[in-house]
């Protein structure tokens, strides 16, 4: 869990500002932002990649762990929002915000990093495991914990991270984020595994 006395990063907490200030609610919570600045600095040489910028915060998040020589590409089908974003990080020449679908990603693939949060996770996820290098990192938010296996949501088989979960081109795993939210981290595996 996120104390609220661990200091963010300060693109982190001017995002956070300008999302409130415009009552987008759907930026990533702090403790699924430090995963998503761990998957960064693991990286360094990356191609980082994120789709549904939001305002940024999920960005920032990005932006804090990356590496010298990585960059960071992101985008959002809101012109407003993705300006917002673009102007966070006009100052630095390894990120590129677009504006439009998911799909512009395609042209920058594949990805070491891919926080996958608004367009694909749902309606192109074969896509969104393809998008990714070997040993590139996807991360998927939001999702309900379940004690069960398959995992379950609201009663019914929850076929989405289940395809996540046990893609064979995947090596995945669930996180808490907080007691009720988890996320989904997984690498593409570079061969046929042998599990
Ligand atoms: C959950 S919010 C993103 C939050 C952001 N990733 C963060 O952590 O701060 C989802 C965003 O995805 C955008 N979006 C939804 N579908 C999209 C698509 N097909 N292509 C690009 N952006 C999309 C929405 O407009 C919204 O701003």
């Amino acid at each position: 869990m996120e104390t609220t006395e661990r200091p963010l990063p300060e693109l982190v907490t001017v995002a956070q500002r300008q999302a409130a200030a415009t009552g987008f609610a759907w930026s990533c919570i702090p403790e699924v932002g430090r995963l998503l600045m761990l998957a960064a600095a693991a990286k360094p040489a990356g191609v980082i990649a994120e789709s549904g910028t939001g305002v940024g915060v999920g960005a920032a998040w990005l932006h804090a762990g990356l590496g010298e020589h990585a960059s960071l590409v992101t985008v959002e089908q809101e012109p407003d929002r993705a300006a917002r974003a673009a102007a966070l990080f006009a100052a630095d020449p390894r990120v590129e915000v677009l504006v439009g679908d998911w799909r512009l990603l395609e042209a920058h693939a594949p990805f070491d990093v891919f926080f996958c949060d608004g367009g694909g996770k749902r309606e192109d996820p074969e896509r969104v495991v393809d998008l990714l290098a070997p040993g590139g990192l996807l991360l998927l938010d939001d999702f309900t914990p379940s004690n069960h296996w398959p995992p379950r949501h609201n009663g019914e088989i929850d076929e989405l991270r289940l395809f996540y979960l046990s893609h064979p081109k995947l090596c995945a795993t669930e996180v808490m984020t907080t007691p009720t939210s988890s996320a989904i981290i997984a690498t593409r595996l570079s061969a046929a595994p042998n599990r």
